[in-house]
């Protein structure tokens, strides 16, 4: 199943998601397929739950768009452990298409997460993944990359994008 992916705009983006507490089921299973799904369809690289409309600490990340299965992570209650160095590069996210920008983040990152079962997981992150990853953790915490922007970009986006919903183009 595709779900629809939510927009900025959506209180649902800006919401703190809740952990997950029950692990193994087919309900988790199919909802982390789902997501795949639709991030496939979408061409994105990260999703996380409330971009679903589900107020939960998921995220599914895959930097080969699918051309990989090994590079398929699901992190559920991630925590990130230890970060290192700078990197800065173009950043986009599914919920504010249209819209790319240069954002800063640590060039590393170890997350700590649960699978589908409920097993501990740590993926190391470099470059492309470091970055999916801290995104992906922003979105759990209902946070935005355009908080990751400097006041001016930020406001002039966010104006953009109101203009087009008025324009019923959002
Ligand atoms: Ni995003």
């Amino acid at each position: 199943m595709v779900y629809q992916i939510r927009k900025y705009g959506d209180p649902v983006l800006e919401t703190p998601a809740d952990a997950i507490t029950e692990f193994g089921g087919e309900e988790l299973q199919a909802m982390v397929d789902s997501m795949f799904e639709t991030m496939y369809e979408a061409r994105g690289v990260g999703l996380a739950a409330p971009q679903v409309g589900v107020s939960q600490r998921l995220t599914v990340i895959d930097i080969t768009c699918g051309e990989d299965p090994a590079q398929k992570h699901v992190l559920i209650n991630p925590e990130i452990v230890r970060v290192e160095g700078l990197q800065t590069g173009e950043e986009g996210c599914l919920s504010i298409p249209g819209f790319r920008e240069q954002v800063t983040r640590a060039r590393l990152a170890v997350v700590r997460a649960r699978n589908v079962r409920g097993e501990t997981v740590e993926v190391t992150g470099e470059d492309l993944l470091a970055r999916a990853i801290q995104h992906e953790v922003d979105h759990l915490n209902g946070v935005l990359f355009l908080s990751r922007l400097s006041p001016l970009k930020r406001d002039l986006i966010k104006r953009k994008i109101r203009k087009l919903a008025k324009a019923g183009e959002w």
